[in-house]
């Protein structure tokens, strides 16, 4: 099967958060399944620099004010095209926010742009290369069913709308229709019509051949008003075709340098060395994060005494939210047993995940989650709140798992600081066992992780997609 991959963000080149990660990583996982997935990706200046000599091999004379090319390159095992238009995404500042923090003003415009030219290579081709299915990440793809039907290519080629998070809907005023080449008679409730505005999202869910998101929980989240954000209906309609299929980690990137846990012992000692952590015997925990709303992180700052009394630590990297920064800054301030970086650092993060005891995750909504996933691999125990791709991933602690040997970490729900605080007093609990957190570390680190089963999931549905044809 033949897949474009329309994504935003792609390690190694340029990320902001799991997505790049997602997009990264699938291309490879596939191959062994027989799917033969490309990418198609912005030429924000990062991306041209790091494939200077990338040939064109797509040619649009116009794409919303100004000419654009699409360059071909590799990515690891696969092929990546570089969308070059200059006008659109050769600026400094970051992926969606200009220099003064605020997003682009024509970021409908620039992930117009992407998907229109999505739907382009998909019914014209691409160095001789039909895709069959365009999988599409997030609002920033979200129009690309839009195009296809009006470039008549929809019913050749089928799409995937994958959620990553629904916060972000892709929102434009409702005049922007003409501007944006959308079809009017589309602006409508059935349509990409969104309260009087116009969604990128909305358009790729009620657009697209099959919907996903990262995680089973996450699935049956986005349907109710508490998570779906407004998109609940939307999605409820297209219920029969959506389904959450986990994301992975690759394995040989977040790989731990020891067999046993017990090794950590020595590897925690130094970081709480270098970061001026007082020894104790009580656990050391870590959190690598954007510090945002959906992370819950004031829920931690209320909890925090509680984790410090029992002879609990903190050691935080993360960056955000001003006030979250702040706060966190403060606190270590106030606690010995506190040291906060506030950045973005991937090597440090690597080894907080590595060293700490356990990680925590108190998330009001998280629709898979990733650092979970590395810390496990390391036998770093997850602490998080009972939500989408957390409830999913960890095997709380409860007597049932205890009696039963299979526990990989703690749930708490709901997710209100009491909560929290009554999961960091079990956590503290728990590690004046020794022979149980061993355990409990264990099998962590044996919990499946990487790509395969999900891999084999995407690899199915792909088929299932391209088997409707086939058979009528
Ligand atoms: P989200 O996409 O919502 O931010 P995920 O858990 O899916 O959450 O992915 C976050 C990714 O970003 C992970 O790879 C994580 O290690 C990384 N990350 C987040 N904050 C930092 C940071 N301050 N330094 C280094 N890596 C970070
Ligand atoms: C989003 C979500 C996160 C998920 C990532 C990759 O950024 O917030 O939970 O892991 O996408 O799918």
């Amino acid at each position: 099967t033949r897949v474009l991959s329309v994504t935003s963000e792609c390690v190694p080149l340029v990320k902001t958060g799991g997505l790049a990660d997602v997009a990264g990583a699938l291309p490879g996982a596939l191959v062994e399944h027989g799917v033969e997935m490309r990418t198609l990706l912005p030429g924000y200046r990062p991306v041209l620099a790091a494939r200077p000599d990338a040939p064109v091999v797509f040619d649009i004379p116009d794409l919303f004010g100004g000419p654009a090319s699409i360059r071909s390159a590799r990515l690891g095992r696969t092929v990546l095209y570089i969308l070059d238009a200059p006008h659109l995404f050769d600026r400094d500042g970051s992926l969606y926010l200009g220099p003064d923090g605020y997003d682009w003003p024509d970021n409908p415009q620039r992930f117009a742009a992407l998907s229109l030219a999505a739907a382009m290579v998909a019914a014209y081709g691409i160095e001789d290369w039909f895709p069959e299915i365009l999988h599409l990440h997030d609002w920033q793809a979200g129009f690309t069913p839009v195009y296809l039907r009006e470039l008549g290519a929809a019913e050749r080629v089928k799409t995937l709308m994958t959620i990553h998070n629904i916060a972000f809907q892709g929102c434009s005023p409702g005049d922007t229709v003409g501007a944006l080449g959308l079809p009017p008679q589309g602006f409508t409730q059935s349509g990409f019509e969104y309260w009087g505005q116009v969604s990128a999202l909305k358009a790729g869910i009620v657009g697209a051949t099959k919907v996903s998101t990262v995680s089973p929980t996450y699935a049956q989240e986005l349907m109710t008003p508490e998570f779906g954000m407004g998109m609940e209906g939307v999605l409820a309609g297209r219920a029969a075709d959506f389904v959450g299929i986990l994301n992975g980690i690759d394995e040989e990137v977040w790989s731990p340098p020891y067999r046993a846990p017990a090794a950590k012992k020595k590897l925690k000692a130094a970081l709480r060395e270098e970061l001026h952590l007082p020894e104790s015997d009580g656990p050391l925990c870590v959190v690598v994060s954007r510090l945002t709303g959906q992370k819950g992180f004031d829920l931690l700052l209320e909890a925090l005494p509680a984790l410090i009394e029992q002879g609990g630590q903190l050691a935080l990297l993360g960056s955000g939210d001003p006030w979250f920064e702040g706060a966190f800054r403060d606190a270590a301030l106030t606690h010995p047993g506190v040291s906060v970086r506030i950045g973005y650092d991937e090597e440090f993060a690597r080894r907080l995940i590595e060293a700490g005891d356990a990680i925590l995750l108190p998330s009001r909504f998280e629709p898979c989650g990733l650092t979970q996933l590395y810390a496990l691999r390391y036998g770093t125990l997850p602490l998080v709140s009972l939500t989408g791709g957390l409830a999913d991933t960890v095997i709380n602690a409860n007597a049932a798992a205890l009696a039963r040997g299979v526990a990989t970490g703690l749930q708490f729900h709901p997710t209100t600081a009491l909560a929290l605080r009554q999961a960091l007093t079990r956590l503290c609990t728990l590690y004046r066992d020794p022979a149980l957190w061993a355990k409990m570390a264990r099998n962590a680190m044996a919990q499946p992780v990487g790509w395969s089963a999900s891999a084999a999931a995407y690899a199915a549905l792909f088929a299932e997609m391209t088997a409707v044809d086939d058979a009528g």
